[in-house]
């Protein structure tokens, strides 16, 4: 059980209790402040925030809504500044705006909402020892939104599945949607993944044509008009009037934050399917893998892996090299094997040689040549194809059905790779693909964690279920082994990073359990192995998420905060961040250590 040997450096917190406080509640010893908020300026001439009298042009030049990823990159010779990356997932309009009716959008609130989509840039400076960063007007500071230029590379950019109207190349697109999670590059850039893109198109049943309706049926695409009806404002939105705009979305993006000027790059070679996010591991010849998961009930884990040798060093030439890095390479999609004889029951009960655990093996799906060019590998399919419809790609080679694939991240100080496999409420359920030794519970409410020992380059890796999350008083749950009446309840792993020491740290979305989403670190290694302990929570109806961990404070994205059904502007029910009977508003975290 391990419980009766020393704490592990960096998880020997007193852990949070579960409880549902309109609050960010953190470990005794610990202080807290508010980085940065929806509205706050971003950049010069940004004015301050009024929720009563947003215009898209303030929106525009401020902090978007739903913050999720973070990331933070340190600014060369300005001691204790920090570049404070951030995607902006989607927008609530009902939160955002007073009076909003869902059947009626204002064009200024479909305006307001492209605007508070994107990335956000800002420069932040850390004051002596605290662990507290306050935002600063740099000169990197920037604004990504709904409208920005984008240019497309890899196999697809320039077929004709990604032609419209206005952009008759099919390689420049304006906006990027639905980014949830996203990483850091070794070479200073930022990846984010562009998730439920689906959700912004209408009028998708117009398409009667049997492949075309396949195509937009296999990414949830559905129906006349959408929630938001942003088609009603904007043709491309329109799927009868621009069948191939939704092409044009669902990819892995690149920004590079220190050339506010350049264009954000979305790489094809890479698929497209709903991206959680895309994280970077560096084999020793310099060769980059790409991990994504494609955040689907029943869908699947892939990998990139690249040709180009990553070029060391933070120059102009490094960096031009190293943009491309991700454009040339191989296109896999993972399966899974389980190892025990016994039947997997769907109960979560362990298998009879005591681990949910197995083998895997990557099957390669699309090969981009440094000159750009695709060569499919996927019998019925051309390498466009495969690259636009990349989930169709991966259902014609039997890849592993999972449980919702989030964050897929290696471990930089031991190189495993861990994936955070959400939930399937689905799982077993009639005409639905039964339980597994991966995915081994049937109605599955309350996720796992997966652990992959994998030859990054090569094609096969071996695999083990590291938490089966949920109540750790069930008999369906699983925590690494380590004695269970020491454990922090956790449910719907969605988010995951690593701190200096390699401890994983996994934020929710979701919790199951009754009490508000949170963040917890997990021993990995020795004895404690499967150690969980809540580091922190957020307000009720928020998710956790972009966590940060460095020596020096603990940075989380709180989500929609307040979020539910029956929440709007003009009855809210969190009053997060700032109290009183102000609105709700999004906000990046920092926790650190009292002095
Ligand atoms: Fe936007 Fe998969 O979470
Ligand atoms: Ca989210
Ligand atoms: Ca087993
Ligand atoms: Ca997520």
């Amino acid at each position: 059980s391990g419980a009766d040997t020393p704490p592990v450096d960096g998880v020997d917190f007193v852990a949070v209790e579960p409880n549902t406080e309109d609050a960010v509640v953190i470990p005794e010893g610990h202080e807290q402040a508010v980085v940065i908020r929806w509205g706050d300026p971003v950049v010069d001439g940004a004015p301050a925030f009024d929720f009563d009298n947003q215009t898209a042009a303030a929106q525009a030049m401020q902090f978007g809504f739903n913050n999720d990823f973070a990331g933070l990159l340190p600014v060369e010779g300005t001691p204790n500044a920090f570049l404070l990356v951030v995607n902006h997932e989607y927008t609530t309009e009902p939160a955002m705006f007073k009076g909003y009716d869902a059947e009626k959008p204002t064009r200024e609130q479909f305006d307001i909402a492209l605007a508070a989509h994107g990335l956000s840039v800002v420069q932040v400076q850390g004051e002596g020892n605290s662990g507290k960063l306050t935002p600063a007007m740099g000169r990197y500071n920037r604004r990504i939104t709904g409208t920005t230029e984008f240019v497309v590379t890899g196999p697809a950019a320039g077929s004709d599945l990604l032609k419209t109207s206005a952009d008759p190349t099919g390689t420049r697109v304006l906006g990027t949607f639905n980014n949830c999670s996203g990483g850091l590059t070794p070479w200073g850039t930022v990846l984010s993944g562009e998730e439920n893109f689906n959700q912004y198109f209408g009028n998708a049943e117009s398409v009667t044509e049997t492949v075309a309706a396949e195509r937009l049926a296999r990414y949830g695409i559905e129906g006349a008009a959408s929630d938001r009806k942003w088609e009603t404002f904007d043709k491309r939105f329109d799927i009868a009037q621009e069948p191939n705009e939704p092409n044009r979305f669902g990819y892995v993006v690149e920004v590079n934050p220190w050339d506010p000027q350049s264009a954000p790059i979305k790489h094809t070679a890479l698929g497209r399917f709903k991206h959680e996010a895309a994280t970077i591991y560096v084999t020793d010849d310099g060769t980059v893998v790409a991990y994504s998961g494609d955040d689907e009930r029943f869908d699947y884990m892939y990998k990139f892996v690249s040709s180009r040798k990553m070029m060391p060093g933070t120059g102009a030439a490094a960096m031009r090299n190293n943009l491309t890095l991700l454009d040339a390479g191989t296109l896999y999609v993972a399966t899974l094997t389980g190892d025990s004889p016994d039947e997997i029951d769907g109960s979560g009960t362990l298998p009879a040689d005591g681990e949910f655990n197995g083998t895997g093996t990557w099957i390669p799906l699309l090969e981009t040549g440094e000159d750009g060019r695709g060569t499919s590998l996927v019998g019925g399919m051309s390498a466009e194809e495969v690259a636009v419809f990349t989930r169709q790609a991966g259902d014609k080679v039997g890849a592993t059905k999972m449980d919702r694939p989030e964050d897929f991240e290696p471990n930089p100080v031991t190189g495993k790779v861990y994936v955070a496999l959400t939930n399937n409420s689905n799982r077993g359920t009639e005409g639905k693909a039964a339980a597994d030794e991966a995915n081994p519970r049937n109605t599955n409410k309350n996720g796992q964690v997966l652990e992959l020992d994998d030859d990054h380059a090569g094609t096969s890796f071996t695999w083990n279920l590291l938490l089966v999350c949920g109540d750790p008083n069930e008999a369906d749950t699983y925590f690494g082994g380590f004695d269970k009446s020491q454990v922090s309840p956790i449910s719907c792993p969605d988010n995951l990073a690593f701190d200096s020491k390699g401890n994983l740290w996994v934020s929710t979305d979701g919790n199951a359990l009754d009490s508000n989403d949170g963040l917890f670190a997990v021993v990995l290694d020795g004895p404690r192995r499967g150690e969980t302990r809540q580091f922190l929570t957020v307000p009720a109806g928020g998710e956790t998420c972009g966590p940060i961990i460095s020596d020096e404070r603990v940075m989380v994205c709180v989500q929609h905060p307040g979020e539910s059904d029956d929440a709007t502007a003009d009855a809210p029910v969190s009053h997060w961040p700032d109290g009183g009977d102000t609105q709700p508003r999004p906000s990046v975290v920092a926790v650190w250590k009292s002095a």
